[in-house]
């Protein structure tokens, strides 16, 4: 049995479309229906959550509201019989955290077919670590690895490397034998990109060198992309002949700008990455891979943990682009 209240963040909007956050408590009752009552233990914070908790057009329709995209506990209640009380499971995307109230709350209810078995070899807290932005890195070394892109046709890059999906993605590509170069903005977090695995750093001045040009010179056998704008247009234009471009945020921009050339004269591919209605079975194979070949050696060197409490710094923070690596939200001391 559960609590009938909780602990969660909430924002609200009001008139002036102002949205303040407040830490409170709500009740298990007016939590939407679902087959399955989750006790949170951890969550973690994504960059669509803190879109979603400012009110950023677009991103949550109905407020109150209490966001994170992101959940691993255990369950309390389950109406469907693939999923008992006890069971430790993982929920991200889908409805979660946008107009569904989210993991930063201490419970949640969603429906069944959302839940993840948690793999073994992985712990709860493990399991949000890597959260939303380990299952977008892990689906886009997934597109690179069937696209046929191997270790030995050269180097990797990643870009907004020392942000939730890059130090992740970094870290799974170093670990699967891969050279990953890791571009940045922060020149200071060299040493933390080159400790998870990355070969070599670079600013981003050095991606976008010669990026006037409709072709740049070949370096990259393959891309893993957060970024978007003129950064992902130089990546597709300096990846080598049949090499692979992924792509899945819009930190810098929502709009790039390539001729067709590096699509027709080098046969490059670019392929766009979703984490919110990917395919369970996809879902359940990465899950697997991040929880065993994949499983980052040095995860916790990757977070910083923090309670309900200091959670709106840490919202303020990632919409400037400043933080490094992940947070996890530590529910159970929430
Ligand atoms: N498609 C999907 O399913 C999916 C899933 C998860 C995330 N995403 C998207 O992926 C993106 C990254 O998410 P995240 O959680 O990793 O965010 P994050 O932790 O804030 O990391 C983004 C990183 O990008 C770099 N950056 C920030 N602003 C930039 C700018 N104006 N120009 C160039 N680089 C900039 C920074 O890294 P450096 O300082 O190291 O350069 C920053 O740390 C977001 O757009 C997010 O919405 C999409």
């Amino acid at each position: 049995m559960t609590a009938d209240f909780f602990t969660a963040m909430i924002v609200e909007e009001t008139e002036e479309k102002n949205y303040p956050i407040r830490i409170g408590t709500r009740s298990v009752k007016d939590l939407p229906p679902g087959e399955v009552l989750l006790k949170v233990h951890y969550s973690s914070l994504n960059y669509k959550d803190a879109l979603s908790a400012t009110g950023q057009f677009g991103v949550t329709r109905k407020y109150p509201h209490t966001p994170g995209i992101d959940a691993a506990g255990e369950i309390v209640e389950s109406s469907d019989s693939a999923f008992k009380p006890g069971d430790k499971v993982i929920v991200t995307s889908y409805d979660l955290g946008m107009d569904t109230p989210g993991g930063f709350g201490q419970n949640i209810r969603v429906p069944a077919k959302w839940v993840v078995p948690l793999s073994a070899g992985l712990s709860l807290r493990e399991s949000m670590i890597l959260g939303t932005a380990g299952l977008t890195a892990g689906l886009m070394v997934e597109k690179l690895v069937r696209n046929g892109v191997t270790p030995e046709q050269g180097e990797i890059l990643v870009t907004g490397a020392t942000g939730g999906v890059g130090s992740i993605a970094v870290a799974i590509l170093a670990k699967a034998g891969y050279r990953v170069i890791a571009a940045t903005g922060k020149a200071s977090q060299k040493d933390y990109l080159l400790s998870i695995g990355a070969a070599d750093v670079i600013g981003r001045e050095e991606v976008l060198l010669k990026a006037e040009r409709p072709l740049m010179p070949e370096r990259w056998a393959g891309v893993v992309d957060v970024v978007a704008g003129e950064m992902l247009a130089a990546a597709i234009k300096s990846t080598r002949y049949g090499g692979t471009v992924t792509c899945c945020g819009l930190v810098g921009s929502r709009e790039f700008s390539v001729s067709v050339l590096p699509f027709i004269l080098r046969g490059v591919s670019l392929l766009g990455v979703d984490s919110v209605q990917c395919p369970m079975e996809l879902r359940r194979i990465v899950w697997k891979k991040l929880a065993g070949e994949w499983k980052p050696e040095n995860l916790d060197s990757i977070v910083r943990e923090c309670t309900l409490n200091n959670l709106e710094k840490e919202i303020q923070a990632i919409l400037k682009g400043q933080l490094r690596g992940r947070v996890l939200v530590n529910l159970l001391e929430s």
